[in-house]
């Protein structure tokens, strides 16, 4: 069973899960931040080792204030469960996307988490929480620029490692990039990341993607031939 080393999942169908079942919103947001806690660990038990949440982008502040508000509390709570669980595991704890408008008591907490995981070795958790892939590329080009024009870096020498270092996070290419509830697009998550990363959409809302389903997933890795656009020689039919 090939292991990819970076995994991301597209958290998407909370909402549609509750309503179908005559619940509210943040009843289902309840049920998907339940259903992070197993599967983290599950994930990370595998043999995973960064694992990227998408978990609310830049656009979803266009949701309502109430919705909003519900999400911003739930994650300060999740932040600092995981930080409990999976420090203790080894685990760094990170986070992508602009700071901006978040409130302050999200920022203090996500920057203690950062510098007290810092030195964790064993796997990386990145959440990514007022996060667009747009915003991210934008804002490496401008700290990029800025070096340039104080003669920290020599543009000439700006390659691919170089650009990935001024990302938010310094992480390696997507392997697998999961998205549950049924879109099948990438609303702007890491597509920088993701030039070489297998996809794999499913129907099934966030709430229930298990561990079972998340084996799918892999099974379905595991069947792809990766070329990296070069050719497969073992492989007959090339
Ligand atoms: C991208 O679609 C999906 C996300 C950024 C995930 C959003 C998930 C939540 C807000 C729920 C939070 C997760 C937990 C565990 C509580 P999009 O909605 O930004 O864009 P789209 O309109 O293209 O689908």
């Amino acid at each position: 069973m090939k292991i990819p080393n970076h995994v991301g999942i597209i958290v998407d169908g909370n909402g549609r899960w509750a309503t179908k079942r005559g619940k509210s919103r943040s009843e289902g947001h309840l049920a998907g931040v339940k259903n992070l806690d197993n599967l983290c660990q599950y994930i990370f038990d595998k043999g995973i080792k960064v694992l990227s949440l998408y978990v609310f982008s830049t656009e979803n502040f266009k949701r309502s204030a109430e919705e909003v508000n519900y999400l911003m509390d739930l994650f300060v709570k999740k932040f600092k469960k995981d930080f409990k669980t999976f420090s203790k595991q080894g685990i760094r704890i990170v986070f992508s996307g602009r700071r901006e408008p978040l409130r302050q008591e999200i920022l203090d907490i996500i920057d203690e988490i950062t510098i007290k995981t810092k030195d964790n070795q064993k796997g990386i958790l990145n959440f990514c929480i007022n996060y667009g892939s747009h915003a991210e590329i934008i804002d490496a080009c401008k700290k990029i620029v800025n070096d340039s024009n104080n003669g920290k870096i020599n543009i000439d020498e700006l390659d691919e490692d170089l650009f990935n270092q001024y990302l938010y996070n310094d992480l390696p290419s997507l392997d697998l990039l999961i998205r549950t509830g049924g879109e099948l697009r990438l609303s702007n998550f890491m597509l920088w990341q993701a030039a070489y990363a297998e996809f794999y959409f499913t129907n099934t809302f966030f709430p229930d993607f298990n561990e079972k389903e998340f084996d799918l997933a892999l099974d379905s890795y595991n069947n792809r031939d990766r070329r990296f656009g070069g050719i497969n020689y073992e492989k007959k039919d090339n």
